[in-house]
């Protein structure tokens, strides 16, 4: 079997990746995604490499393990190497769904999962109007975007009149999608559990100062054990949005657990390091199993 990782940077995360797959004693390749060049005109040279020798990936690969930094390179890569025959691990639809923060609600709805109330416009005033409607304090996020970035918790109509002038006069093109959210009042901290090949393997309690819990933002990790409730939650979780390698955001709020989102291109040291789990070990059991399929 031919397999590669496919890279941006090489993070802790990848790193862990790469010990897995040395201990297991699989050759593999690493590509950086920034020497990419894929022929979609022409797939019999997509398919057996040109002359540039990353190009040659889609042809030499049974599978793929995409970890870009990128959402936006990992899910256009995966579409590529789908088509041309090699597996991209995650597909290209659980890439879409979870890229997509509307996608990902839509997905959690019609899988009958609780979530929190989200509504989305188009036009400042009627974005101005979704957020009276969900009341304060609400939330505004792109739809795309992770890390915790440009997200806005408003609590007065004085500043989501604010957030939204600025979106719709300086935000770029994702900006003009509004995502608005009710503010979960949850305990200062969130839930990620990291789900594998349908199955809960690990999980962690973000904890934090601030109302964005990310670690990438300091929140602080401590282990959540994934043989309960929050376990089987975000099991549906990552069916609903095509299964694959994800990492599930959950919120408590004072009536139950909501789904939150689902993240295709998951960081995962933080949750490796609470929770004592070997995830990368898992993700990469997985990536072989559905390469050899
Ligand atoms: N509706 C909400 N209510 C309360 N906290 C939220 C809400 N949405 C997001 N958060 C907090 O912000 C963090 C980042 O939000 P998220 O939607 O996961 O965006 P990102 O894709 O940037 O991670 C969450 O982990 C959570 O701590
Ligand atoms: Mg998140």
């Amino acid at each position: 079997m031919k397999l590669a990782v496919l890279l941006s940077r090489v993070r802790q995360d990848e790193k862990l990746i790469f010990e897995a797959l040395t201990q297991r004693g699989v050759e593999f390749a690493k590509v950086d995604d920034r020497e990419l060049v894929f022929d979609l005109t022409d797939p019999a040279a997509t398919t057996q490499g040109l002359t540039a020798s990353t190009s040659k990936m889609v042809g030499r690969f049974d599978s793929v393990l995409l970890r870009s930094v990128s959402q936006t390179r990992a899910q256009t890569t995966a579409s590529i190497l789908a088509a041309a025959g090699t597996k991209p691990v995650n597909s290209p639809a659980t890439l879409a769904t979870c890229n997509d923060k509307v996608l990902t609600t839509i997905a959690l709805v019609q899988a009958g999962l609780p979530s929190p109330r989200t509504l989305v416009a188009f036009d400042p005033e009627s974005a101005l109007k979704a957020v009276e409607d969900i009341g304060y304090p609400a939330v505004l996020k792109p739809p795309t975007g992770s890390w915790g970035r440009l997200l806005s918790r408003v609590n007065d109509r004085d500043a989501a009149e604010a957030v939204i002038e600025h979106k719709d006069t300086l935000g770029s093109y994702v900006h003009s999608i509004y995502y608005v959210q009710e503010h979960v009042a949850k305990p200062g901290r969130d839930i990620r559990i990291i789900v594998i090949g349908g199955r809960a393997v690990a999980g962690m309690y973000r904890y934090s100062e601030h109302w964005v819990t990310n670690a990438a933002r300091g929140g602080h990790g401590v282990n959540c054990p994934v043989d309960g409730d929050v376990g089987r939650l975000a099991e549906k979780a990552a069916a609903a949005v095509g299964g694959g390698a994800v990492a599930v955001d959950i919120l408590e709020s004072p009536t139950g657990l909501l789904v939150n989102e689902v993240n295709a291109t998951m960081e995962f040291k933080e949750c490796t390091a609470a929770s004592g789990v070997d995830i990368a070990g898992a993700l990469v059991d997985y990536w072989l199993e559905v390469a050899r399929q």
